[in-house]
């Protein structure tokens, strides 16, 4: 807890990519994610009703789990998963933008928690926090596995499978990065909706490509242990050509991915729930990593260069 006058407890929250295994960690399958340094941060104080300020976003909302809006229910699924009796403002920054697959939601959750837990002074078990995490992250997205909540906790380089404690993976050193925003924002509950529908209509299919899927993750982590950057290129394209196949891209991802390709990334593919939102292409030295990060800007679209899954 800091401040001098009133009480007020902080939290702050990873962002994350996930590396490989998006959507097909729904179905049971893993996924590797790495925690981006930035993701958002909260302080909370006691106050006579319990409200939420998020910026950038310039909104403010009580605590309601009828209200239309999302934050607003996702606010009040929180405090009651967390067990706060009494009321608390808090003002959060997020520092990701939004329904671009980087995990903001999931990271304003965590950050909006731990602020509080930080004013009352709860220590939470792992566990209990994922759940809260979950609370919040149904509202916005139906059905999550879980990933975005582990990766705002505990940041770093994980494995994880739905229903499991996150595993650290150890990457022989870290991994350069450049993300892509194309800029088109996609709800990560309308993707993994159209993926419910496609398995639905079509199981032993889409079981195969999850089991794909899931072969691409596991020699992923071996060539993130082995510091393999060109094989983990290949896996992102290959990891991208059967998330396309679920027609989870669109072509503004894939002029960016390409343009990162031919620019000399070892490999590029979206990144999180698809159907807009951001693209991840790895590089090898500083060098590609600003003609990579040029090529994605000519396209009129944003990009950022991170350094994930260094040893922290
Ligand atoms: O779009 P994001 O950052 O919320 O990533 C979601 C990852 C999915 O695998 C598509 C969904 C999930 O809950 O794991």
């Amino acid at each position: 807890m800091s401040g001098n006058d009133t009480a007020r407890g902080t939290g702050v929250a990873h962002g994350k990519v996930i590396l490989l295994g998006e959507h097909s960690v729904v179905y049971g399958r893993p996924a590797l994610a790495a925690g981006l340094p930035r993701g958002a941060t909260a302080s909370a104080e006691d106050a006579e009703r319990s409200v939420l300020r998020v910026e950038p976003w310039g909104v403010e909302v009580p605590a309601d789990p009828s209200a239309e809006k999302s934050l607003t229910r996702a606010f009040a699924a929180l405090l009651a998963r967390m067990d706060v009796r009494r009321a608390v403002r808090v003002d959060a920054q997020v520092f990701l933008p939004g329904g671009s697959g980087l995990g903001s939601s999931a990271a304003l959750g965590v950050a909006v928690m731990r602020a509080i837990d930080d004013l009352r002074g709860v220590a939470r078990a792992d566990d209990d926090a994922l759940a809260c995490s979950l609370a919040w992250e149904r509202v916005f997205h139906g059905n999550p596995s879980g990933v975005d909540s582990a990766m705002a906790l505990h940041g770093g380089c994980g494995w994880y499978v739905r229903g499991e404690a996150l595993a650290r993976v150890h990457p022989r050193h870290g991994v350069t990065l450049v993300v892509g925003d194309s800029g088109e924002s996609c709800s990560t509950r309308i993707t993994v909706e159209q993926v419910a529908r496609q398995h639905e209509g079509h199981p032993a299919r889409l079981e195969r490509t999850f089991d794909a899927i899931a072969a691409v993750v596991r020699n992923g982590r071996l060539a993130l242990e082995a510091g393999d950057m060109r094989a983990l290129g290949q896996l992102f394209d290959m990891n991208q050509s059967l998330l396309a196949g679920m027609l989870l891209s669109t072509a503004t991802l894939e002029d960016m991915i390409h343009a990162a390709r031919a620019a000399g990334a070892a490999g590029a593919k979206l990144t999180g729930g698809g159907g807009g939102g951001c693209m991840i292409a790895v590089v090898q030295d500083p060098e590609q990593a600003t003609a990579v990060k040029d090529a994605i800007e000519a396209l009129g679209k944003r990009a950022f260069v991170a350094t994930v899954g260094g040893p922290a």
